[in-house]
């Protein structure tokens, strides 16, 4: 039987490539360029299959593709807001994401930004690279306490649990967070998170606020100037979930007046397009969408992915089904 075509849309490490080649008749991009409208349109008339990334954005016009074969999108990344779900149930096109691989990565990387940020280490970083550093002094660079501090959490998923594990078990904090969806007692306890009825009771209460919700209609803009103004005064908002979440205008207002204190942020609103307001901050950590950018991370996303593929064509149920 002739093996299912399948595109994958950017290079995905080699060890996942080579098994995509065993199982599917695979294009692969091997110079790495974006593939435009145009490109995927004609990936979905010629491919059973289709293994795109966040940055490759699945309309409803794609997915209404006259001529389309392809009948399954497995998307490579836990998001999965780059695809239009409701069109492709519409269409009849499964969805699968990639979760659990990159969530403890995705962790460290919010620990990342929230000790950076804190610590003023770009800033620190930028002053010693230019050769402006005149020498060890007591009131040089003063920076924000991290460990003790109150974490807030919007979001309580997987990786939102890992964080949430990392600073009370490791940084000894106080975690609060908000999720429509709170925790078992026995699972709150075991990650010594506290649940607060709203969003505004965990911005209140926070040093810190980091985001760990997915971006859909509900959430687009959930961090806008009212929520700005509910923040504590001095805090710092860490974002390494989609940068829809956040409205980057109010954030920038909030920096300038001073309302917050700092920002680590991992996504934006228009990638890979950042605003210079706050390429200009040094208050402000900014990192190109690392979150999973491990190469361990990498190539087991690429091989959950290829699972999914591989179950689909199979005739059974690939196990992150989305849609
Ligand atoms: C990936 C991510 O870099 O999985 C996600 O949702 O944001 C990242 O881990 C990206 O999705 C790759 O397509």
């Amino acid at each position: 039987m002739a093996k299912p075509k399948v595109v994958i849309t950017r290079k995905i490490p080699a060890a996942a490539e080579e098994r995509a080649k065993q199982l599917f008749d695979v294009t692969l991009n091997a110079s790495d360029t974006p593939m435009d409208a145009a490109a995927l349109a004609t990936a979905l008339r010629e491919a059973d299959g289709l293994l795109p990334c966040v940055a490759d954005k699945i309309t409803a016009e794609l997915l209404a593709t006259p001529g389309r074969k392809a009948k399954i999108v497995a998307n490579y990344g836990v998001g999965f807001n780059n695809i239009d779900v409701a069109a492709a149930k519409a269409n009849g096109v499964v969805v699968t994401n990639t979760p659990d691989v990159l969530t403890e990565d995705t962790a460290d990387l919010a620990l990342t930004l929230m000790l950076a940020t804190a610590r003023r280490a770009g800033e620190g970083e930028r002053e010693l690279r230019s050769g402006r550093w005149t020498g060890w002094r007591p009131t040089h660079m003063l920076a924000t306490q991290v460990h003790g501090k109150t974490l807030g959490l919007i979001g309580i998923g997987r990786i939102g649990r890992a964080v949430a594990r990392r600073a009370h078990h490791g940084f000894g904090m106080k975690v609060v967070y908000h999720d429509p969806f709170p925790l078992s007692e026995a699972d709150a306890q075991a990650i010594g998170a506290e649940r607060r009825d709203s969003i505004e009771a965990v911005l209140a209460e926070s040093d810190f606020v980091s985001l760990h919700c997915p971006a859909t209609p509900e959430t687009k803009h959930l961090m806008n100037a009212a929520r700005f103004a509910q923040m504590r005064k001095g805090s710092i908002l860490i974002n390494t979930a989609r940068g829809d979440v956040v409205n980057e205008g109010d954030l920038i207002a909030a920096l300038e007046s001073g309302k917050i204190a700092g920002a680590g942020l991992d996504v934006f609103e228009k990638e890979p397009s950042v605003p210079a307001e706050l390429t200009r901050m040094e208050n402000v950590v900014l990192l190109p969408h690392l979150g999973s950018a491990t190469m361990e991370t990498r190539v087991a996303m690429g091989m959950r992915a290829i699972d999914n593929l591989e179950a689909f064509f199979g005739g059974t149920a690939p196990r992150d089904r989305v849609a």
